[in-house]
């Protein structure tokens, strides 16, 4: 995982190089980093802010020999690889929050985003972007209450290259496992690593909708089950969770 390796001072997003290079048939593990991405993407048509130098920004290549109907389990897969990576690199405790956030002290210090193709039920490629806020001073206003990086949550200056072996090692893991043994062995090590999964008041929104509830678990293929306000268990297949804890 992460050879071989494509080096950008700056590109618009690696998704976007990653994407290219599987085009042209790169191999499973190649990986596109960047110093910042000129137009960085989040999930759900969100940017990703990439300030210069501080963070990590990259997309992996990956070929899986699974059914398209595999594939979300491979975000919940890649977020267990991930916190495992900064936690062992930065000595801290992560949280995960469904689908693909990882948290530091309730904040967002980390991000997955999955872009797959597949064809005829197959999967061709996916692209795992994955961008980690490392040495960050301060976050812009706007995601202050939201995120946060290693360096805010611990006063530490770290080496983003020993992160980055980390997260790869992480990743190469959970990738194994998803391979191996799929959502049987994902899902149940996703919901003992996330305190989301279970008791949370949130919010989930769904482009203009907001549905609040208390979270009830995962479902067998890995969809988080809401308790809704209205009294009924509702599967959440797409859409951004929200703590409404004190709300
Ligand atoms: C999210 O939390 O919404 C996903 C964020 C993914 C950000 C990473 S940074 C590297 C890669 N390139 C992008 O444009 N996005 C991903």
């Amino acid at each position: 995982m992460g050879t071989p390796v494509r080096r950008f001072a700056s590109v618009d997003s690696t998704m976007i190089e990653a994407q290219r290079l599987a085009e042209s048939g790169a191999a499973e593990g190649t990986v596109v980093i960047a110093e910042t991405q000129t137009a960085g993407r989040g999930r759900l048509g969100r940017a990703w802010v990439s300030e210069p130098g501080v963070g990590l920004y990259f997309s992996l290549v990956l070929r899986p020999n699974v059914t398209a109907a595999r594939l979300p389990i491979l975000t919940l897969a890649v977020g267990l690889g991930v916190a495992e990576g900064i936690e062992q690199a930065c000595r801290v405790e992560c949280d995960l929050r469904w689908p693909n956030d990882v948290l530091l002290n309730e904040k967002k210090c980390a991000g997955i985003l999955v872009e797959t193709l597949s064809a005829d039920c197959a999967t061709l490629h996916a692209i795992v972007g994955v961008g980690v806020n490392v040495n960050q001073v301060t976050m812009p206003d706007e995601l202050a209450d939201i995120a946060t990086s290693a360096r805010i949550e611990t006063g530490c200056e770290y080496d983003r290259e020993e992160i980055l072996h980390q997260v790869f090692q992480g990743i190469e893991r959970y990738y194994g496992v998803f391979l191996d043994e799929g959502a049987e062995a994902i899902v149940p090590a996703f919901a003992l690593k996330s305190s989301y999964v279970r008791d949370r008041r949130v919010a989930v929104l769904n482009g203009s909708s907001e549905t609040l509830g208390t979270t009830a678990g995962l479902d067998p293929h890995g969809v988080l089950l809401l308790q809704t306000d209205e009294g009924h268990v509702e599967p959440i297949l797409a859409g951004s969770v929200r703590p409404i804890d004190g709300r």
